[in-house]
């Protein structure tokens, strides 16, 4: 029998049926999850076409105002030009390859290279090489920082590596008008926290689309504030609402007085971000690949007050009890990861009650790895 690193990639996608029915269908196979050469066809594939958050609106806000981040390996910074529009370059100089904004966020008059000092303007073009003189056929208008792709949505920064890419609100589909009631926008950033993971990004997904398969089980605190029996699950487009009606808990006073509201909505956006939303409250978190079995989960914190004392400290308790969930996801993504290794396992089966949203990210991310597995690195670009 061949080792897994050994069989073609064509035949480990084509090992998932992405045309069975929920009722039929199987999880993707465990090769997706442990495989290293699936990092590489998801880096050209799932996070080089599709919209990737880097950042939050209220980091550039103002021109002059930059956010840098890494999309698919590749560096990119977005900043808002002294006419107000918002732009976004790969972060490379084009004189040796440096990067050139070095700050994760920040205001600045002129993008300086730190290397050998190179200025581009907030629009990328190239205004000024030291001792550069002498130097024959250079086109400085034609040796800018090369543009991404960037547009907004709700508070989120999102940009697209592929110049043929669709609009934002094409790709978000049905999810924008979901989210609008919500009133999002009223809400203040407050704080990230950054987890490190040792599972494949993709089972941390999975864990967060099980249709709250594991909340009693594994989370008890939260379990007691959502009404489990009416918990709802829809898909469209390319998310997945996961919605539970909130009840009183008196089993968790932490909990009950940080998750409150009528409902709780956790939205999945494909392939990597979620929205969670209580009543004043909302964390994102935005799911990065590392390594084949590695991945980092970034969750940043809004509430609707952020200034009084009483309000941050009650935004420092809210954010603790996320962090006990979090904890306790961790633990039993880490296990997956090592059973996804394990001889025994293949692949496995769907709740039609719960994993509606798990079949969903499978077959749209099984779309996207068939689309890329032919094409060479180069011409994926
Ligand atoms: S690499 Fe940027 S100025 Fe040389
Ligand atoms: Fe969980």
């Amino acid at each position: 029998m061949l080792q897994t690193s050994e069989r073609p990639l064509e035949k480990i996608l084509e090992s998932y049926n992405d045309q069975a029915p929920l009722a039929e269908a199987l999880t993707i196979p465990a090769p997706f999850y442990v495989d290293p050469r699936i990092v590489d066809l998801e880096a050209r594939t799932v996070f080089s076409r599709s919209w990737q958050v880097i950042g939050r609106t209220d980091q550039v806000e103002k021109p002059g105002d930059f956010v840098t981040f890494t999309v698919a390996g590749e560096p990119v910074v977005a900043v808002r030009g002294n006419d107000g529009v918002l732009r976004a370059f790969y972060n490379v100089c084009r004189h040796h390859a440096a990067g050139v904004v070095t700050e994760a966020c920040g205001s600045a008059q002129i993008l300086h290279c730190p290397y050998h000092g190179w200025n581009y303007g907030l629009d990328g073009s190239l205004k000024g090489m030291p001792e550069f003189d002498g130097v024959r056929n250079f086109d400085r208008a034609s040796n800018g920082l090369v543009p991404v792709k960037v547009e907004t949505w709700e508070k989120f920064v999102f940009v697209n590596l592929d110049p043929a890419a669709a609009p934002l609100e094409q790709f978000l589909g049905g999810i924008v008008k979901r989210v609008a009631p919500l009133g999002v926008s009223k809400l203040h950033y407050f704080a990230s926290r950054s987890y490190d993971i040792a599972c494949n990004w993709k089972v941390f997904v999975d864990n967060y689309l099980d249709g709250g398969y594991h909340v009693p089980h594994l989370h008890k605190g939260l379990s007691s504030v959502l009404d489990y029996k009416q918990y709802t699950i829809e898909n469209e487009d390319r998310y997945c609402l996961q919605s539970s009606p909130m009840v009183a808990s008196s089993e968790d006073a932490a909990t009950g007085a940080t998750r409150t509201g009528d409902r709780a909505y956790y939205f999945w956006q494909y392939p990597n971000f979620m929205i969670n939303c209580y009543e004043g409250y909302m964390d994102t978190n935005l799911v990065l690949p590392v390594d084949v079995d590695h991945c980092r989960v970034i969750f940043d914190f809004y509430f609707a007050n952020v200034e009084s004392e009483a309000a941050k400290k009650y935004n420092e308790q809210s954010i603790a009890v996320g962090d006990r969930v979090q904890d306790e996801d961790l633990g039993i993504c880490e296990a997956v990861q090592r059973g996804l290794k394990s001889r025994a396992y293949g692949a496995g089966r769907l709740s039609v009650r719960r994993e509606a949203g798990e079949h969903l990210f499978h077959r749209l991310l099984t779309a996207d790895l068939k689309h890329g597995v032919g094409q060479s690195a180069v011409a994926a670009d």
